[in-house]
Formats: C-alpha cells, sequence, structure tokens
C-alpha cells in the first residue's frame, strides 16, 4: 500500500516558489533518499508529511487518505523524526529522555531503559554524556542521541533529516549498515553523504531546482 503519495504539490514561501509541481509516491517498508541542493525545500518537504507546513495546492495522501487534522495525530505517533537542527533544551540529557519517554504516547514503551545501552555502545556514545546538559553536547554527539531516541521510540517509520551530516565516515557507515538491516522499516531520508546510496534497494527521489 502507498505509505505517501505527493500530488501536484504546490508550496511557496512569500514570493518564493519551493515546490511547483511535485508527484511521487512512497510504499510502505521502502527506502527512499530525498536529495537535492541546499534551500530547495527538503526540510520543508518532512514539515508537510509531518503537518507542520501545509501545501497551497494539491495533495498529500497517507494510507490514501487526505491528510488532514484529524489523522496527523495518528501519523505523528507512528513516525520516528529525527529533524535536521537537533534541539533537546537546556536540561541533562538523562532527563531530557525521561521526559520524552513520559510522554503519552511513548508510556507503552517500558523496556527503554534496557536497550539503551547497547544502543550508546553501538553509536560509539560514552554512556557520561547522559550527565551532561544537552547544550555541551557536540553537533556528532547531538545526532547520535537524535538516532538513539528515534530507534527507542519502537517505530517503524522512519524520518531522518540529514541525520549523518555531523558524523565521522566511520560512524556514517554505522548509521547506515543499522538502517539496512531495519528491514521492518519504511525509512525517508534526506542527505547530502552519498554513502546512503550504499543502503540495499534504496530509491533515490531528486528535488531539481
Ligand atoms: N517557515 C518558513 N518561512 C519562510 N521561508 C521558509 C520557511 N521555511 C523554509 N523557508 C525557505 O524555504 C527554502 C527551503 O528551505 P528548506 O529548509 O526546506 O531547504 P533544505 O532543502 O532542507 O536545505 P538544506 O539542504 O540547507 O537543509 C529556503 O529558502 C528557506 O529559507
Ligand atoms: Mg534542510
Amino acid at each position: 500500500m502507498a505509505f505517501i503519495q505527493f500530488k501536484n504539490v504546490h508550496k511557496q514561501f512569500d514570493r518564493k516558489v519551493i515546490f511547483e509541481d511535485l508527484s511521487f509516491e512512497i510504499q510502505t517498508g521502502e527506502r527512499v533518499l530525498f536529495q537535492g541542493p541546499s534551500g530547495m525545500g527538503k526540510t520543508t518537504l518532512f514539515q508537510l508529511i509531518l503537518g507542520f507546513e501545509k501545501v497551497d495546492s494539491g495533495t498529500i495522501l497517507i494510507d490514501n487518505q487526505p491528510l488532514s487534522p484529524a489523522i496527523i495525530k495518528g501519523l505523528r505517533q507512528k513516525i520516528a523524526y529525527v529533524p535536521q537542527i537537533i534541539d533537546w533544551g537546556q536540561g541533562v540529557v538523562k532527563e531530557t529522555l525521561e521526559e520524552f519517554m513520559s510522554f503519552q504516547s511513548n508510556v507503552r514503551l517500558t523496556h527503554w531503559r534496557e536497550k539503551m545501552p547497547e544502543l550508546l555502545v553501538y553509536f560509539d556514545v560514552e554512556s557520561s554524556l547522559l550527565d551532561k546538559k544537552f547544550p555541551m553536547l557536540s553537533g556528532g554527539e547531538r545526532q547520535r542521541m537524535a538516532i538513539i531516541l528515534a530507534i527507542l521510540l519502537d517505530r517503524n517509520f522512519f524520518l531522518l533529516d540529514e541525520p549523518t551530516a555531523a558524523l565521522d565516515s566511520p560512524m556514517k557507515q554505522k548509521v547506515i549498515h543499522y538502517f539496512s538491516e531495519r528491514k521492518d522499516a519504511t525509512l525517508l531520508v534526506i542527505s547530502h553523504d552519498n554513502e546512503w546510496h550504499r543502503l540495499p534497494a534504496i530509491k533515490l527521489i531528486p528535488l531539481a531546482p
């Protein structure tokens, strides 16, 4: 079944046209890589899917239903989103994690504490980082924490906006390897990193001016 369909989507900010007539389809279970120049509208595309921005004309269908306020909440609850700019506020990392996990949509996740050590090891994050205030974290540490959180949410639709931009090459490979093993997942990735082309069965959707 088509998870997402864009049909003739038009989006502009003031007089700047971002999408003129954008159409594509993503099936459940597919792995898709969006690539295009900076400022092309890739992040805006995710914002449209998540209902943080609205189309000017055209249609977005989710599971064959038009994206509307009635379905946005359910959609957001099934997607794990790694934003391009990761902002967990000013607090201590582990307290912020506890707070995210106490949200109503996450209270069913009773085993996340047990699952975390293995992910910290895999993504090469020292556990002492959990005791630091988020603003002290480096860009790469923030990115890895956001990926770990997305995984802990135990959802199988991922929207990853430049998830490897701040990582060194071996760590990029590890992230890509992790997602290549997630055969259950529908994956939408925005990335300038060509390493993502190595993900088996990945489909490229170029966003060109
Ligand atoms: N809320 C907004 N109001 C006005 N303009 C916006 C808004 N959001 C994005 N834009 C503009 O829309 C264009 C597309 O932005 P977007 O962040 O989607 O690009 P991008 O392809 O993700 O770029 P990058 O590769 O640099 O992350 C940019 O010119 C940006 O300034
Ligand atoms: Mg962007």
